[in-house]
């Protein structure tokens, strides 16, 4: 037999040698030339991302374990106490990151690594496999930013299981899921203890999950749309021009302008009412009501025009109902305020019948888009799935936003929309101290196959499946926000 030498494999064969190794040693095989650099950056070998483990020496690649599976607390205790040791490293330090500057100890140069290895993922090895990557685990990080979770996300489209826990990302790293659409295999989201997220983020998400509801007019048919149309121009608008892919492309004959902004929000795909082209609000809200659109687009006072002149918010009126902490009372200003909403964010304050609808309240009789290829099915509620080509599906199985104190029951109902989250079987809303039974239950009534055993929610909350239901899980955990921690 001849000697052959390992060059002379063909790349199937080595990409399947390179199965067998680790991510070190696949980033130490990618330094050898350049064909095994080609070869390393196949995407069947970066399906599943563990860059805070393999930071502390754990190269573990294999699938996300089960979901109900308790962290190691020691491995949890530890990262946080790194995190802690870097943030106090990081505020010393004097903009010097220097090779000198850092005889830090082992806790910081942990984090160090894993924000090298993050920015390095980032610059090299995603632009090249993001699209392959299902899974991505940033649990405890300390080094990552929202910024960095935003150009991730943007590079791994197909992801199915996310996990952000207890980090410090904010609503603006997950701006691209609406912007670009992406998100929609999503299946697993975990975003416990991240306190900073608020509505914006389930906003983004919902529409990036999709849009199971159909566009239920054709061009020659229904009346809402010569309603609509009556006028040359019309006040209501689609702001995002981008957005065929969860308006359907009926739907999308019906754009009349793109309006650029400023905020994530102002990119949505949400319809809003021009107060200067006002042509019939009457025939506007009664649209919103039958086509069960309106939940995306509470905008700037743009729908909520349409509730502003009927009954007024129980909190503007002086009916605010007490929170349990100091945390709520200026938060619904603040974030009211920065989006011109004259929501509180409470389900029955706002007048969800007037305002938004949930799927139950649409019909959902199959139809074909005219000229579409379009597969509709019947809706949710019935028990199956709706799909339509352009791929929504709204896949979530498992949410946590436990500890996420500041989501409402505006960001809940938000989640309702498009179809709500057929496939949703884990809830977790511990620690959310701001949404009350009225939300629950609408988000509740479009997630069919919740499985009570994993729903949980604050114990001072009489909601939905309340005997039946988990309770809070943050009572006994002593770092995530709980109304009875310290009890
Ligand atoms: Fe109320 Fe934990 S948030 S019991």
């Amino acid at each position: 037999h001849a000697s052959m030498h390992i060059s002379a494999l063909p790349q199937e064969v080595m990409v399947r040698l390179f199965r067998y190794l680790g991510p070190e040693d696949l980033c130490r095989c990618s330094q050898v030339c350049r064909s095994w650099a080609e070869v390393v950056k196949t995407g069947s070998l970066w399906r599943h991302l563990y860059p805070v483990r393999w930071a502390r020496g754990d190269y573990y690649r294999g699938p996300p374990g089960e979901p109900d599976q308790d962290p190691d607390e020691d491995w949890v205790q530890n990262l946080q106490e790194e995190g802690r040791a870097y943030q106090e490293w990081d505020e010393d330090a004097d903009v010097d990151e220097s090779e000198e500057a850092c005889e830090d100890s082992l806790a910081v140069s942990a984090v160090r690594k894993e924000k090298k290895l993050l920015n390095g993922m980032i610059q090299n090895l995603l632009p090249a496999v993001g699209s392959s990557v299902r899974t991505l685990s940033l649990a405890y990080s300390s080094a990552v930013s929202s910024k960095m979770v935003r150009q991730i996300l943007s590079l791994c489209p197909n992801l199915i299981h996310l996990d952000l826990t207890q980090t410090d990302v904010t609503d603006s790293a997950f701006e691209s899921w609406a912007e670009l659409g992406v998100c929609r295999s999503l299946e697993h989201l975990d975003l416990s203890g991240c306190e900073k997220i608020t509505d914006y983020t389930l906003k983004n998400l919902t529409v990036g999950l999709g849009d199971l509801t159909a566009p239920r007019f054709s061009k020659n048919s229904p009346d809402c749309k010569n309603k609509l149309l009556k006028t040359s121009s019309s006040a209501i608008q689609l702001l995002d021009r981008h957005s065929g892919y969860s308006l359907g492309r009926a739907r999308t004959a019906l754009v009349f302008k793109w309006r650029p902004g400023g905020r994530s929000m102002s990119c949505s795909p949400v319809w809003v009412l021009d107060p200067t082209e006002l042509a019939d609000i009457e025939d506007t809200a009664d649209w919103t009501r039958k086509e069960g659109v309106a939940g995306l687009g509470e905008g700037r006072g743009g729908i909520l025009g349409v509730q502003a002149g009927g009954r007024s918010c129980c909190c503007r009126s002086g009916t605010r109902r007490s929170f349990r902490t100091d945390i709520g009372s200026t938060y619904f200003q603040q974030l009211y305020g920065t989006l011109g909403e004259k929501q509180c964010g409470h389900s029955a304050c706002c007048g969800s019948d007037t305002v938004l609808r949930t799927v139950k309240e649409t019909q959902c009789e199959p139809q074909a888009t005219e000229g579409s290829t379009e597969l509709w099915t019947k809706c949710p509620s019935e028990g199956e799935i709706r799909t339509e080509q352009s791929g929504a599906c709204r896949a979530l199985r498992f949410l946590s936003l436990s500890g996420c104190y500041q989501i409402t029951d505006l960001g809940l109902r938000c989640l309702s929309q498009g179809g709500g989250l057929p496939l949703l079987e884990h809830l977790n809303l511990s620690g959310c101290l701001f949404i009350t039974e009225v939300g629950l239950h609408e988000l509740v009534s479009v997630c069919p196959s919740l499985n009570d055993e994993h729903f949980y929610y604050c114990d001072n909350i009489n909601g939905p499946h309340a005997d039946r239901a988990s309770g809070c899980q943050n009572l006994q955990c002593g770092f995530r926000v709980c109304c009875r921690s310290g009890e």
